[in-house]
């Protein structure tokens, strides 16, 4: 696969994005040692150090339109709960160590022409050797190095895009992954609060919870009802 590895970057994102621009083909790859200025979620900062952490950004260029990818980041996260092989999935898709601290986090960022996709950048970011405070290193849970990490979430990763089109065959495999299903939730949804037990994983990719559907948001896990 065509692929870039870069000592020091801002973010593999927006290199991959310029690369993408100019012609990028699917699955093409650009892993930093480094980002200076990582994106996470919600416009979070993601920070890395040289050596103990794994950031990459991949490629994508689903022949699909814009609403068929819903699924899309359960199945990333599903690729990156099986590379990892510890811990579970906090919708969508933070991988979460058994003790609940974040271990990795997947950003996606699609690209549209009209209805169709023109590419998509999943970028990965995993807490393998080093954490920020409050987070886990999956280092003290698994002895996976980074590129067994890398190269089984690729693998996976191939193996599971088929299933973009059939998500009655991904979400069975994607409930067994999920350390959010059956627990009491509180949804920090664009539209406010949505709190009760997350009951089930819709085609779509959204989060039933307590009857109401949910498209994005940010998960806080309870311990039980409060
Ligand atoms: C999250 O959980 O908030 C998502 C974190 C995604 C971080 C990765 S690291 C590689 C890629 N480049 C970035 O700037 N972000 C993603």
């Amino acid at each position: 696969r065509p692929y870039r590895y870069l000592g020091r970057v801002e973010s593999t994102q927006d290199v991959l994005k310029a690369w993408a621009e100019a012609g990028a083909p699917e699955g093409a790859l650009v892993l930093a040692e480094v980002q200076e200025k990582g994106r996470g979620r919600r416009g979070r900062p993601w920070a890395s150090r040289p050596g103990g952490s794994l950031t990459f950004s991949l490629l994508l260029r689903p022949l699909l339109p814009l609403p068929a990818l819903g699924p899309l980041p359960l199945l990333a996260g599903l690729a990156l709960f099986e590379a990892a092989g510890v811990g579970g999935l906090k919708w969508p898709n933070d991988l979460l160590a058994p003790d609940g601290r974040k271990m990795a986090g997947i950003l996606l960022e699609a690209k549209a022409e009209g209805e169709e996709v023109a590419y998509v950048l999943l970028g990965v970011g995993v807490n393998v050797a080093w954490a920020p405070q409050g987070a886990a290193a999956l280092g003290e849970f698994s002895p996976r190095s980074r590129r067994e990490v890398l190269e089984g979430f690729l693998e996976r990763l191939e193996t599971l895009l088929p299933l973009l089109e059939r998500p009655e065959a991904l979400l069975p495999r994607y409930r067994q992954a999920s350390c959010t299903l059956g627990r009491w939730v509180r949804v920090h949804t664009p539209k406010g609060p949505v709190e009760g037990v997350a009951e089930a994983v819709l085609p779509d990719g959204s989060l039933q919870v307590g009857g109401v559907r949910v498209g994005a948001g940010e998960v806080e896990l309870w311990a039980a009802p409060p």
